[in-house]
């Protein structure tokens, strides 16, 4: 199986699992508990038809859309996600340079293995950082002071890692950051030599953004859920929110937001959008998927704030309903993650022109020529 053989989420899925040791591999594509909201979090999307209408004129197709104050040419955009060197090892400049390729977001993640400066002088399509609030103070500060001299457009606050979830996939696997080898993952290792050399000699694995103030994750080997569960700070609060968007003083964000409640509190904090995120069902097993909580939130503040739909989406129709409902765009980690470990940045470049492609024949199909145009009209719930 090669690049050429991917035509979807699960095609790029599998390559990616045949070019990863497994506890790489399973870190990804792993999540909670029994996993079951991560696997609601796709399949919320098939309880709702999708209504088309014909005969609109549909030869030219705008995709375009703004958030956070930036127009960008498809509506939705690559999530922060964490350690990509290990997935692929270009990691997080592959990912930044395909999204400039098609004008849209992507985001940096504090757990990131390429620095936020490397990133803003390779990359000029619009850049999210994702923040994790660190029971250390001075790394906080100190991030937010370097994300904020590399002119990144968004910042983004991380809420639903308060402690670690319950991933037993990594528990099973032993899967750490930094990896180490284990007598049960050593022949998943020796068994993908390609990517053994890789980490080997394509430049030291680092956590740029975290190794001056905490060798967790660099030089001592941790989980990820131990990582939340014993370096970020569990007193986080509203204020300590509200005091981080306004030292960062731009567009600041609230990423695993799931209820009304927190998301009317975004607004009166200060934020201009939130990600309705269940962590890609990582963290909450049984927690609501973002697609099924996306209405009531948006009936609540999306006049007032970009409403982002992140986790689950893995088809261009998935991205249509969400924006029908009234998301501004939707974002998502593995839908671009797969196609990272399977061929770097052409892999996400053939991913992400993947679901433009769906979604420009999606909309003619659908009788739209504008997000804009999409709204609730075009839906209808299973059975009703
Ligand atoms: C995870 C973090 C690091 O879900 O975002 O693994």
């Amino acid at each position: 199986m090669n690049l050429k053989d991917c035509h979807n989420f699960s095609d790029f899925r599998k390559l990616a699992k045949k070019k990863l040791p497994s506890p790489i591999f399973h870190y990804i594509d792993g999540a909670a508990d029994d996993e079951i909201t991560y696997q609601r979090n796709t399949s919320a999307f098939n309880d709702i038809d999708l209504v088309p209408n014909v005969l609109r004129g549909v030869e030219n197709v705008d995709l375009s859309t703004t958030i956070f104050g930036k127009k960008i040419d498809l509506p939705f955009y690559c999530a922060p996600t964490a350690l990509q060197r290990l997935f692929h090892y270009d990691g997080e400049k592959a990912v930044g340079k395909a999204a400039q390729k098609f004008n849209t977001m992507f985001g940096v993640s504090a757990l990131a293995t390429v620095s936020v400066e490397e990133i803003a002088s390779l990359v000029n399509t619009p850049k999210m950082f994702q923040f994790y609030f660190h029971k250390d103070r001075g790394l906080n500060d100190a991030v937010l002071q370097r994300v904020k001299a590399a002119k990144f457009d968004v910042m983004a606050l991380t809420v639903d890692t308060i402690t670690g979830g319950n991933r037993e996939r990594d528990l099973r696997t032993g899967f750490t950051s930094p990896p180490k080898l284990t007598l049960s993952s050593l022949f998943s290792f020796m068994s993908k030599p390609m990517w053994g050399i890789n980490y080997l000699t394509k430049g030291k694995f680092e956590l740029p953004h975290l190794q001056d103030f905490v060798k967790e994750g660099t030089s001592t080997t941790t989980s990820i859920g131990n990582y939340f569960s014993s370096m970020l700070d569990q007193s986080m609060n509203w204020k300590d929110a509200e005091k981080l968007c306004s030292d960062w003083g731009g567009h600041f964000a609230l990423k695993g937001v799931m209820s009304v409640d927190d998301a009317k509190r975004a607004v009166d904090i200060g934020c201009s959008g939130i990600m309705v995120s269940n962590h890609g069902g990582r963290q909450l097993d049984g927690s609501r998927s973002p697609f099924d909580q996306l209405a009531e939130i948006v009936d609540a503040v999306g006049d007032k704030i970009d409403v982002i739909c992140e986790g689950g989406i893995q088809r261009g129709t998935h991205i249509l309903k969400a924006l029908s409902i009234g998301a501004k765009a939707c974002s998502g980690g593995r839908l671009y993650l797969y196609a990272l470990a399977a061929a770097g940045q052409k892999g996400v470049e053939r991913a992400l022109n993947q679901y433009r492609l769906e979604l420009e024949r999606d909309m003619k199909l659908m009788g739209c020529t504008k997000i804009s145009e999409l709204n609730r009209n075009n839906l209808r719930f299973r059975n009703k």
